[in-house]
């Protein structure tokens, strides 16, 4: 883990680039639908604000929150920008005040950030946020991505394979659950062959 994620993450996103760019992520562009409009969604460690804004503008009402100030910044003026809302906050993942059975959908993509014993606790959250029949769309990188370092941390611990993301949401029905590789154009941060795992799971 970064000994100081907020510090890091805010001089990262200190320039005017948005560093993953302004398009959604691919995996939750593709898996939405299995939203409502108007239901309510949860983007945890949105970053500049590129899937809640999209999510916004689609007719879902988003709340998102991140550590870093300058990315939620960013995201406040993105969402003015294209004229939608989001209820923005800062909060460490651990200190989020996350409302029990809430949200009909919640949105995680790339939150590798967690080591283990973080990501625990985090996934905890998530489930727990969910209401019944509410549905999780996550994405991440498996360990082969160390071998293309286009994206996502170099620590092993932090990468997700699918028996990880299956133990971890065993209280979850697992809808979508995939393994793959593509070539992804996300800005600057994550760029070139990946090696990806996608999962949607719904609370029971
Ligand atoms: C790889 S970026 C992904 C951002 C966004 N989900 C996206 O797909 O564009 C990881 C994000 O995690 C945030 N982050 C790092 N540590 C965090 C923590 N402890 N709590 C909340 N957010 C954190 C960073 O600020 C960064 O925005």
């Amino acid at each position: 883990m970064l000994s100081d994620p907020a510090k890091t993450w805010n001089q990262r996103f200190a320039q005017d680039e948005f560093l993953f760019g302004t398009a959604p992520n691919g995996w939750l562009r593709d898996h939405a639908g299995v939203w409502r409009a108007n239901e309510r969604v949860l983007c945890v460690a949105d970053g500049e604000g590129r899937n809640s804004v999209w999510l916004a503008g689609c007719g879902y009402t988003v709340d998102a929150f991140d550590i870093a100030e300058m990315g939620v910044a960013k995201a406040r003026r993105f969402a003015a920008d294209k004229k939608v809302t989001v209820n923005f906050s800062v909060a460490d993942c651990d200190t989020f005040e996350w409302p029990q059975a809430a949200y009909d959908g919640v949105a995680a993509i790339f939150v590798q950030f967690a080591d283990p014993a973080v990501r625990e606790r985090l996934f905890a959250n998530i489930v727990s946020c969910l209401k019944p029949g509410g549905t999780l769309i996550l994405q991440g990188y498996t360990p082969k991505q160390l071998e293309y370092r286009t994206g996502g941390p170099s620590i092993l611990s932090h990468l997700y394979t699918k028996e990880l993301l299956r133990k971890s949401f065993a209280e979850l029905d697992i809808q979508v659950l995939r393994e793959y590789e593509a070539d992804v154009q996300e800005g600057n941060g994550h760029r070139g062959r990946s090696a990806l795992v996608g999962l949607v799971a719904r609370r029971r």
